[in-house]
């Protein structure tokens, strides 16, 4: 059997980070979260004041920070520098920040590199936007994660609730707009906008709970693997 890769692709709030963080859990895999990638290079642009309206400034300084990813599902890090940012890399800061450096040619560019580089011999999870159509369109399983916008809009808003030790720091509607707005931009933007890849499998996890989106993942893996 050929090395397993599994693409988990969707938007924002459709379940990615916890699904493939189980699935590798389950099967002993690798986890690579290609997201907290685009969101340390945000991170690190804030820092340096780079005016992130302005795609020249920020193409000028991708290759600055340097960049390591852990690929330990129970434990995934990112450093940016050697800091390990996987705290402040889900700031509100830089959540607002992210869609427009992650739509700069060169830096998706740098990052597709690395992830294909990471991927390598496989045997690993990789959730993202792009990875069943760009990073890794030969990946022996393809998952294309939805849900409404409204159960999107509830997992984040519990998630935040969830970060903030109470609830009252954001309401469903605000981040169902919020929501909204980042997945016009990630859906529409010229380079490897979010889409669903040729041959992947539409999961819609609107009404499953997590163990369920696991169990569906495994099962299709298991489909795939004994197709080959
Ligand atoms: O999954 P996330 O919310 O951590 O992703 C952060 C941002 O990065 C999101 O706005 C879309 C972008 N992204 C991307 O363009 N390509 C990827 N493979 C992963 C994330």
């Amino acid at each position: 059997m050929t090395a397993l890769v599994v693409a988990m692709d969707g938007p924002s709030g459709s379940g990615k980070s916890s699904a493939s963080r189980g699935v590798a859990r389950a099967m002993g895999l690798r986890y690579l979260d290609t997201g907290a990638m685009y969101r340390a290079i945000t991170w690190w642009m804030l820092q340096r004041g780079v005016d992130l309206t302005d795609p020249a400034a920020i193409a000028a300084q991708v290759d600055e920070p340097s960049l390591v990813s852990g690929t330990d599902p129970d434990d995934p890090t990112v450093h940016v520098d050697g800091v390990d940012v996987a705290g402040p890399i889900r700031s509100q800061e830089v959540t607002g920040a992210v869609s427009l450096v992650a739509a700069v040619p060169e830096v998706r560019a740098r990052l597709v590199a690395m992830q294909r580089e990471i991927i390598g011999k496989g045997d690993i999870v990789v959730e993202g936007r792009d990875i069943g159509t760009v990073v890794a369109p030969d990946a022996t399983l393809k998952v294309y994660l939805t849900a409404s916008a409204e159960a999107r809009a509830l997992r984040r808003t519990a998630e935040l609730n969830v970060e903030a030790g109470g609830p009252g720091g954001t309401t469903v509607e605000a981040q169902q707009a919020a929501m909204a707005r980042r997945d016009t931009l990630d859906s529409t933007r010229k380079t490897d906008p979010l889409s669903m890849a040729d041959g992947a499998v539409e999961v819609d996890t609107t009404a499953l709970n997590l163990e369920e989106v696991i169990a569906e993942v495994l099962r299709l893996i298991g489909e795939r693997s004994s197709q080959e």
